[in-house]
């Protein structure tokens, strides 16, 4: 004789295993019945000893008491915080022990006609059996698809003609501005790491302008803009970098680092040196072009900026 009944801890099988079972039996049982409708279960009355065949009792409820020679089955209402899911004959409802992790939140609440069921948390992607984190797309790269519940975000190379700047799992590439469009002119065209750099700056040269006085603050800027986004390689923007940061900044960066946090470093650096002395900034970067081995650039700095 085969009995359904639970007893005792929860049995060592995956969740998914009992329901296949229960509904593989109420089918089973259904053909032998030949009955369409309600399913039944063979019983033998413990005071007659006979045989007989029971109805089962619908999802959301149990067998509370099983049926007699004159008597149909009773069926009760699962508890709070249990539930049968499909046709049975349990003697009691399944607890809801589906707990949902840290990472998770409720899909599906306890209810009388299933368990509990959990997804990962908004930002959070199921992947082994683990909600993990939806990965950011690094600079240079923005969101193609954002993340699901099931999916991890997809990334995608900026495109020509826009960029992402920043490490993000929302963002996508946004397209660089149109500096003509502003009423201003090109400083530094866009790449797939920043935006188009766009400046008022026309009345060069630099050289001439008093320090401090009208203009020589957004031409400085622009002087900024322009060394530290330029096309070059990191080897070389980091040579610029060491010879600006002076020998007490030697080991704070290693070549391993990426291009565009250093071009960041670069521009913050150069930010400082024009806070730091009033019209200082052209001669001191003049120089360490020189002393960085950065000719080209020099002499584009000096056409662009310094022109007499
Ligand atoms: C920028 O704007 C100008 C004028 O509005 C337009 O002619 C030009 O095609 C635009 N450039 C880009 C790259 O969108």
């Amino acid at each position: 004789m085969w009995t359904l009944e639970r007893r005792g801890p929860p049995p060592l099988t995956p969740p998914w295993a009992l329901p296949t079972l229960l509904l593989a039996l109420a089918a089973h049982t259904a053909a032998a019945a030949g009955t369409a409708g309600a399913l039944t279960y063979p019983w033998r009355d413990a005071e007659t000893r006979e045989w007989l065949v029971c109805n089962q009792c619908p999802p959301g409820t149990f067998v509370q008491r099983p049926c007699r020679r004159d008597t149909p089955t009773t069926c009760g209402a699962c508890p709070p915080r249990h539930y049968t899911q499909f046709w049975n004959y349990l003697e009691r409802c399944r607890y809801c022990n589906v707990i949902c992790g840290e990472r998770e939140e409720e899909a599906r609440p306890c209810e009388a006609t299933h368990n509990r069921a959990c997804r990962c948390r908004p930002g959070f992607f199921a992947h082994a059996g683990f909600c993990l984190e939806h990965a950011p797309c690094p600079p240079g790269t923005g969101v193609a698809v954002p993340g699901t519940p099931s999916q991890n975000t997809q990334c995608q190379p900026c495109p020509p003609g826009t960029f992402s700047a920043s490490s993000s799992s929302s963002e996508k590439c946004q397209p660089h501005r149109n500096c003509t469009a502003l009423g201003l002119s090109l400083n530094v065209p866009g790449s797939s790491f920043h935006d188009a750099l766009c400046t008022s700056c026309t009345s060069f040269p630099l050289s001439t302008m008093a320090p401090g006085g009208p203009g020589a603050e957004e031409c400085e800027r622009a002087v900024i803009d322009f060394v530290a986004f330029q096309d070059m390689s990191s080897k070389r923007l980091l040579r610029l970098w060491q010879v600006l940061a002076g020998p007490e900044a030697q080991g704070l960066v290693t070549p391993r680092e990426g291009r565009a946090d250093l071009q960041l470093k670069l521009w913050q650096r150069l930010t400082d040196l024009r806070d730091a002395q009033a019209g200082a900034l052209m001669a001191q970067l003049l120089r360490a072009l020189r002393e960085a081995r950065l000719p080209g650039l020099e002499r584009s700095v000096r056409t662009r900026f310094w022109a007499h």
